[in-house]
């Protein structure tokens, strides 16, 4: 597999808009995170990656890892579409599994859409299994949609005597759907039932990248959903005899660039999630420049106390606090200037405590200069 893009990474010295701490590709074309798994004490993640250009196509599974969480090593590519097979044109999201001294990688192969397999010893080379796919179309029960359907993303998980797997798909009017698959050796699965459909938003048609987890005694499921493509939903709940009985909803992002979010537990039990920043940029700056898409942040998810999903940058982050500068008992005004106009520079972490006086707000704006 050519691995030239991993010397690329000086070649973007000058551009002023690429981050510095993000988690970001050598060059080209990122989106979902995939197959996050702490691995002999070190993060792993994989990306949906382009390596041929800064627009999405030919998907590969990019691959790099993290000791601490803030700074990443590029590793070869994992996955590359393989000419005539299940996956020759592309190489979609999933996740990644621990099983006998292994990583497995489940992904959804393109073109139909129907699950994969790949198994490594090493992390570092990749054997795809012989017989993929091992889940070729959709139960004949149930109408999905799509040409010839929607159904992708696997989230696996271990559950007494069965390994699960899910995957997000759209049922004809009634919305997304996660389906629920059991296996007892990780190859042959059987459709067991939807977990959840419905629409999270007026129009949702499909879910993808279908995200479950316990965490603090409740269940979560993270669900983005199409044809938004904007957001990243969570629901607190409960899983209970493979259906998730929602209680709480809410978006994990307010803003229309956090999508695609996955997750993974470590080793000191922090529930980490990371998700694809899409571009705010046009096409033709993403072009020439040569590169798209950013890596969130891990942030450390919790279930509060009212329910919500709560969440805070991890910890791990802090490394990268230097210098630090501290303003205190400011009271700002309409127009009454710009009591931060001593910091500067676009690299900074801004905690800000404030109090608002009866019906007003203040914002904080970033980014003003010229
Ligand atoms: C989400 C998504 C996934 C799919 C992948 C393809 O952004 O559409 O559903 O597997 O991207 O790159």
């Amino acid at each position: 597999m050519p691995d030239e893009h991993l010397s690329r990474r000086p070649q973007f010295k000058q551009d002023r808009h690429r981050p510095l701490y993000h988690f970001l590709p050598p060059a080209h074309w990122m989106n979902d995170p995939n197959g996050l798994i702490q691995w002999q004490g070190e993060v792993h993640l994989f990306y949906q990656h382009n390596p041929h250009g800064p627009l999405w196509g030919t998907i590969h599974w990019g691959h790099a890892v993290s000791r601490d969480l803030v700074h990443w090593q590029d590793l070869p590519l994992a996955l590359a579409p393989s000419p005539g097979g299940p996956d020759k044109d592309g190489c979609w999201s999933g996740c990644a599994i621990e099983h006998e001294g292994q990583c497995v990688l489940f992904y959804t192969g393109d073109f139909p859409q129907v699950q994969c397999m790949a198994t490594s010893d090493d992390m570092i080379t990749w054997h795809k299994y012989t017989q993929n796919p091992v889940i070729a179309a959709p139960p004949p029960v149930l109408d999905v949609v799509g040409t010839p359907w929607d159904l992708r993303d696997p989230w696996v998980w271990r559950e007494g005597n069965f390994w699960n797997m899910m995957l997000g798909s759209g049922l004809k009017d009634q919305g997304g759907a996660v389906l629920l698959y059991q296996s007892t050796d990780l190859i042959h699965w059987t459709f067991v039932q939807p977990i959840l459909t419905g629409r999270l938003a007026p129009d949702g048609a499909v879910w993808e990248c279908p995200n479950l987890f316990s965490l603090n005694e409740r269940d979560v499921l993270l669900i983005s959903e199409q044809p938004e493509s904007r957001h990243t939903y969570y629901l607190v709940g409960d899983y209970v005899d493979h259906q998730f009985i929602p209680s709480v909803q809410g978006k994990t992002d307010y803003g229309p660039y956090f999508y695609a979010a996955l997750t993974l537990l470590d080793d000191r039990q922090h529930r980490l999630m990371w998700g694809w920043l899409k571009e705010g940029r046009t096409l033709d700056a993403q072009r020439n420049s040569g590169w798209s898409g950013v890596m969130s942040l891990p942030r450390v998810l919790t279930v509060r106390s009212d329910g919500r999903l709560g969440m805070a940058p991890a910890p791990e982050l802090e490394i990268l606090r230097h210098k630090s500068v501290l303003v205190e008992n400011l009271t700002l005004t309409p127009g009454g200037g710009q009591p931060l106009a001593r910091m500067n520079g676009d690299c900074l972490e801004i905690l800000l405590e404030g109090r608002a006086v009866e019906n007003t707000r203040f914002e904080i704006l970033l980014r003003c200069s010229p």
